[in-house]
C-alpha cells in the first residue's frame, strides 16, 4: 500500500492489480471481504484503476449523501469509462440529447423537476396498482409452477417481467415492449457503469439511440391525446403551468424506464437468493407473513440491487480528517456501509428480525433518495406473500453457484434456479 502525496495527500492508493485489499470495483460475486479490509484498513482509498476515492464507511457515506452542495451528483449517470469516437458518432447521428432524468441534476431544476414527478407516485397510485400487479403474479406463478421438472428460475420467471410490465404501464409506454426495454436497459447499464472498449460500446451505443427516441415518441404521443397515465400527469401539470419542458418530461422517462424496473428485478431475484437458503427465516415469512416488509428490508441492506453510487466534490473537502480536492470523483460504496458493524452488529449475518434494519442506504439519503422505493418494496411484497402462500416447499437451487453480472454499480444475480416438491 503507497500514499499518493500530490492528489489525495494522506490517503492511501489501490494500484492496478487491486491485491492490496482485494477490492476489484466491477467484481461482483462476493466483494465483501474486499469491502470489511477497506473499511478496516482504508476507509477511503483512492482507486487508480477508476480515478474515484473509494469511502466504505456508514457514517462517511451518509454524511456525503447529506451534503450536495459540497458533494454533488453530477456525476452518477456519467460513464465510467468515456464514450469511445464511435459510439460518440452514432449517439450524435441519432439524436441523443438525455444525460440524466433527475438523479444528476442539480438544485434548483433537480427541485422543481422532481417535484413534478413525485406527483405521479402518490400512495394513492400505488394502492391502484397493487391489485394488477398480484393478478400479474398470480398468472407468472400459475406458469412457474406448472413446469412439468418442478424447477423453475426466478429471474426469467417473475423477475424480469413483473417490474418491467408495471413502469411500462404506469408511464403510458407500450406494454409489449419488456423485452425491447430490458434490452436497452442492459445497454445503458453497460454503458454507464461498465468496463467496456470503443468496440464492445458500439451496438450499445445503437440501443440507447433507440431507447432515448421511444422516450421521445412517448411524450408526443400523449400530448396529443393525454390518458390516465403518470406522462399524461405531467403533461396535464406542464399545459396548467408547471415550468416543465417535453425534453425534461423525456428525460425522466429515460430514467424511469431504466431505474423503475432494473433494481426492481435484482430485488425480486436477490429475495429468493437470499431467503430460501436461510431455511428457519423463511419458514417464519410463512408462519407470519406480516413479517414479510421487515425480511425484505434485510435483504435491501444485505444484498441490496446497487453497491456503490457516485458523487462529486464541488469544492476542496475532507471526508473523516482526509483531503479531498475539488472536481474529485467519489464512490461511495453503499454495500460496505450496509455491512458496517458500527451500525449494524453483526453485519454479515442475514437477520430478518434487525431492528435498525431501515437504516440502510440502498435507496441512497438526501434530496436524491430514490422516488420509486415504495413501488419497488409493494412488488417485492407481493411476490413474497404469494410465493410464501403457494409453495412454502419452494427451495433455492445450487444457490451458490449464482454468478454476477460485472459492473461498478449494479449487483446482478444472472440467474436464481428454484425447485419444489408436488405437495
Ligand atoms: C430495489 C429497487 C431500487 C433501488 C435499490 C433503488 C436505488 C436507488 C438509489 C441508490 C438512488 C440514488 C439515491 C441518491 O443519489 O441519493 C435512486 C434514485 C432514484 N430512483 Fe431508485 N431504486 C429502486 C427502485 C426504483 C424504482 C421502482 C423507481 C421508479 C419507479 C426508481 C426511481 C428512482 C429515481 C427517479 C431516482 C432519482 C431521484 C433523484 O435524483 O431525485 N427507483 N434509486
Amino acid at each position: 500500500m503507497t500514499t499518493a502525496e500530490t492528489r489525495t495527500g494522506r490517503c492511501p492508493v489501490i494500484h492496478n492489480g487491486g491485491e492490496d485489499y482485494g477490492y476489484e470495483p466491477f467484481q461482483m460475486k462476493d466483494p465483501f471481504p474486499s469491502y470489511e479490509r477497506l473499511r478496516e484498513e482504508a476507509p477511503i482509498a483512492f482507486d487508480e484503476r477508476i480515478g474515484y476515492y473509494v469511502v466504505t464507511r456508514y457514517d462517511d457515506i451518509k454524511a456525503i449523501f447529506a451534503d450536495p452542495h459540497t458533494f454533488s451528483s453530477e456525476n452518477t449517470a456519467a460513464p465510467v469509462r468515456p464514450y469511445g469516437p464511435p459510439a460518440k458518432q452514432i449517439m450524435a447521428d441519432g439524436g441523443f440529447s438525455v444525460y440524466s432524468g433527475l438523479s444528476s441534476r442539480q438544485p434548483p431544476e433537480h427541485t422543481r423537476i422532481r417535484s413534478a414527478v413525485v406527483k405521479g407516485f402518490t400512495p394513492r397510485r400505488l394502492r391502484q396498482l397493487e391489485p394488477a400487479i398480484r393478478e400479474r403474479v398470480t398468472e407468472l406463478l400459475d406458469a412457474m409452477l406448472g413446469a412439468p421438472d418442478e424447477q423453475g428460475e426466478i429471474v426469467r420467471d417473475i423477475a424480469y417481467d413483473l417490474p418491467t410490465e408495471t413502469i411500462l404501464k404506469l408511464i403510458g409506454a407500450d406494454p409489449h415492449m419488456v423485452t425491447t426495454f430490458k434490452r436497452w436497459s442492459d445497454s445503458r447499464a453497460a454503458m454507464t457503469w461498465a468496463d467496456l472498449d470503443d468496440e464492445q460500446q458500439i451496438p450499445h451505443a445503437h440501443n440507447l439511440v433507440d431507447y432515448w427516441q421511444e422516450c421521445q415518441r412517448i411524450v408526443s404521443r400523449w400530448k396529443e391525446s393525454p390518458g390516465d397515465n403518470f406522462t399524461s400527469d405531467l403533461l396535464r401539470a406542464q399545459a396548467e403551468g408547471d415550468p416543465i419542458t417535453d425534453h425534461e418530461i423525456a428525460s425522466v422517462l429515460y430514467s424511469l424506464l431504466f431505474a423503475g424496473h432494473e433494481t426492481t428485478t435484482t430485488l425480486i431475484a436477490n429475495t429468493l437468493r437470499v431467503l430460501l437458503p436461510a431455511r428457519e427465516q423463511w419458514q417464519a415469512i410463512v408462519a407470519d407473513p406480516t413479517a414479510i416488509p421487515a425480511a425484505v428490508e434485510e435483504v435491501l441492506r444485505y444484498s441490496g440491487s446497487i453497491v456503490a453510487w457516485r458523487r462529486r466534490a464541488t469544492r476542496d473537502a475532507e471526508i473523516a480528517g482526509v483531503p479531498i480536492p475539488q472536481g474529485a470523483d467519489i464512490l461511495l460504496v453503499i454495500g460496505s456501509a450496509n455491512r458496517d458493524a458500527s451500525r449494524f452488529p453483526d453485519p454479515d449475518a442475514f437477520d430478518v428480525s434487525r431492528p435498525n434494519v431501515r437504516e440502510h442506504l440502498s435507496f441512497g439519503f438526501g434530496i436524491h433518495t430514490c422516488i420509486g422505493a415504495p413501488l419497488a418494496r409493494m412488488q417485492v411484497k407481493v411476490v413474497l406473500e404469494e410465493l410464501t402462500r403457494r409453495v412454502p416447499q419452494l427451495r433455492a437451487v445450487d444457490p451458490d453457484g449464482i454468478e454476477f453480472r460485472e459492473n461498478l454499480s449494479f449487483r446482478v444475480p444472472t440467474a436464481v434456479p428454484v425447485a419444489w416438491d408436488e405437495v
